[in-house]
């Protein structure tokens, strides 16, 4: 399907060598393959990033700093393309990313879109994404840590490495933290490797910012911050309708302003997590209107009655006997 536009590690050429991009070119015309792109539209066309970024236009809902983001670096690495193709410096672009905000936000939603569209303009050779926390990178013992790490970083070469809290791999209080070791290898692994590996840092801004300036090592070779805000009420309204779309559900009369009404008072209660807790609210309503289709025996249920949630399956939420703040 798509081609990979930059060259692949440990096979010729470098992405950045101008004389071996020529070759290559000259090889692939030997070879008989089509001629290089000159255009944007055919970088586009061959590549079918687009189809990911509209998908991401149309999945998710709001987040438009963020999307516009995206769509930069997806410019950059199609002009580089091009430029390649002419024989210019093209160099792998370092595109280390950090994506901050408050849980359910859609951060590891959007690092999957990432890892897509970076293979798709072939800046990584698989586009998996592997995520994880401090637990899988820093061992107990002596000894332990970097084993770990490497383990890790060879699963997620070829796409992207995804650390959940990152911060939580320096402890500063803790003076021989093996969190310190993860740490060094990453940043060797992120410079060195930078053209098959992209590592994204995610968690809460304020511990990242702290995170930041005790390591600024790591904190130079990001080179994309991206700051997921909470979602606005209609956003989380929107959020819940195309996830029950998605489901083959939906709002029977009035269930639709109850909801918004549950949104009101859940996001005013502790541990509200965005569209996490959506969805979560969406799963119990599921139950509650599978519970009262289940007490109803003998009617047959027809296509209406299996894909409605009702308006008693959103208020028998505990979130309505709370009184309001
Ligand atoms: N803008 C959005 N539009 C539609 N659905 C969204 C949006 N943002 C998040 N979601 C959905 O909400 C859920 C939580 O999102 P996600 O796991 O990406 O958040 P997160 O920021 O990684 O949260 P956490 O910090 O808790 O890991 C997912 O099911 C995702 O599909
Ligand atoms: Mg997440």
């Amino acid at each position: 399907m798509s081609r990979p536009l930059y060259a692949i590690p440990g096979s010729a050429p470098a992405a950045g060598d101008a004389a071996a991009a020529v070759a290559s070119t000259a090889a692939a015309a030997a070879s008989g393959l089509a001629e290089p792109p000159r255009t944007v539209a055919e970088v586009l066309a061959d590549s079918q990033v687009e189809a990911v970024l509209d998908e991401l236009d149309r999945d998710l809902v709001g987040l438009a700093p963020v999307k516009q983001r995206i769509r930069d670096i997806a410019a950059l690495l199609v002009v580089d393309r091009l430029r390649l193709a002419h024989g210019l410096q093209a160099q792998s672009p370092s595109l280390h990313m950090c994506f901050t905000g408050n849980p359910g936000t859609g951060k590891t939603t959007v690092a999957l879109r990432m890892a897509q569209i970076l293979h798709r303009l072939g800046y990584v050779r698989k586009g998996h994404l592997v995520a994880v926390t401090r637990d899988d990178l820093v061992g107990q013992y002596i000894g332990h840590t970097a084993p770990k790490t490497k383990e890790v970083l060879k699963k997620a070469m070829g796409g992207v490495l995804f650390i959940d809290e990152a911060y939580y791999l320096y402890r500063p209080e803790n003076e021989r933290d093996y969190g310190q070791e993860a740490i060094e290898i990453l940043l060797q692994v992120m410079e060195n490797q930078r053209d098959d590996l992209v590592v994204i840092l995610a968690g809460y801004k304020d511990r990242m910012d702290t995170f930041f300036q005790s390591n600024p090592g790591m904190s130079s070779r990001i080179a994309h911050h991206l700051d997921f805000p909470d979602y606005a009420l209609g956003e989380l309204e929107a959020i819940a309708q195309r996830m029950l779309g998605a489901m083959n559900y939906r709002f029977g009369p009035g269930a639709r302003e109850a909801f918004a009404e549950y949104l009101q008072r859940r996001i005013a209660q502790p541990h509200f997590a965005n569209a996490r807790s959506v969805r979560n609210a969406l799963d119990r309503m599921r139950l509650r209107q599978a519970s009262r289709l289940f007490a109803d025996r003998e009617r047959p249920l027809s296509r209406d009655d299996l894909s409605t949630i009702e308006v008693p399956d959103v208020r028998a939420s505990r979130v309505f006997a709370a009184p309001t703040a």
